[in-house]
C-alpha cells in the first residue's frame, strides 16, 4: 500500500474531483495477483479448480488471477445482493443469479474483491458447502478485519484495509469507479459519508 496522496491525473476527469487518494496502485495488485496466484497454483498442483466469482465486484480480480493460474481451472459466478444502505451490509443475502456448474465433489475457489462484516460470505459459504464440493477456500483480494462480525476462514489474502468506503478495480460506488485501475478513497461528499 502506498501512503502518496498520488498523483490522479491518469483518472477520468470525471472521477479525479471525487477521489480523496490512492490507497493500492495498479502496480501493486498485479504483484500481488502473480504472488497469490503462485500460491494457488502449488496449493492446487495435480488438482482441477472451479473458480466462483461474486460478481460484479471480482471481476477484473477472477479474469486477471484466472490468465496467471498454472492448474487448470474453470469459472463460474454467482451474483448476490444484501439488503440495507448503500454503504454496510445487513447480512440479508439473496442469490440473483446462482452457479451454472454443479460443484458437488469439486474444488471450488471463491474469489472475492472485498471481505468487510463478511456476512455476505458467511452466507455463501453455507450455500455452497451445502452443495457437497471437495473443498471451498476463498482468495479475497481485500479485508477489512476491524469491521468483521463473523469468523471467517480466508485462504489467500491480497491487502488490509482500514476502515474506509474504497472503490476501483471492480469496487463500485452507485456503479460507478469500478474501472478504475487503482484502489482509491472517495472524498466523503462524493459518496455521503
Ligand atoms: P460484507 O457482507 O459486509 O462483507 O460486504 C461484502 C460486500 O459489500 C462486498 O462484496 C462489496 O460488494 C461491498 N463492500 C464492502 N465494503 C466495500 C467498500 O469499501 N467498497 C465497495 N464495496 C464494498
Amino acid at each position: 500500500m502506498t501512503d502518496a496522496a498520488s498523483d490522479l491525473a491518469h483518472l477520468p476527469e470525471a472521477y479525479r474531483a471525487n477521489v480523496e487518494r490512492v490507497l493500492i496502485t495498479s502496480e501493486e495488485i498485479s504483484t500481488k495477483l502473480d504472488e497469490l496466484a503462485a500460491e494457488v497454483s502449488r496449493d492446487y498442483a495435480g488438482e482441477e479448480l472451479l473458480l466462483v466469482g461474486v460478481l460484479k465486484g471480482a471481476i477484473f480480480v477472477v479474469a486477471d488471477l484466472h490468465r496467471l493460474l498454472t492448474v487448470p481451472a474453470a469459472v463460474d459466478f454467482m451474483a448476490v445482493s444484501s439488503y440495507g444502505s448503500a454503504t454496510t451490509s445487513s447480512g440479508v443475502v439473496r442469490i440473483l443469479k446462482d452457479l451454472e456448474a454443479e460443484i458437488e465433489g469439486r474444488h471450488v475457489l471463491v474469489v472475492e474483491d472485498i471481505v468487510d462484516s463478511g456476512l455476505t460470505l458467511d452466507y455463501l459459504l453455507k450455500n455452497l458447502r451445502s452443495r457437497r464440493p471437495a473443498s471451498v477456500e476463498v482468495l479475497s483480494l481485500l479485508t477489512k478485519p476491524s469491521r468483521r462480525e463473523v469468523d471467517l476462514p480466508i485462504r489467500y489474502v491480497g491487502f488490509e484495509v482500514p476502515d474506509v468506503f474504497v472503490v476501483g478495480y471492480g469496487l463500485d460506488f452507485a456503479e460507478h469507479y469500478r474501472g478504475l485501475g487503482d484502489i482509491v478513497t472517495l472524498k466523503p461528499e462524493a459518496y455521503g459519508g
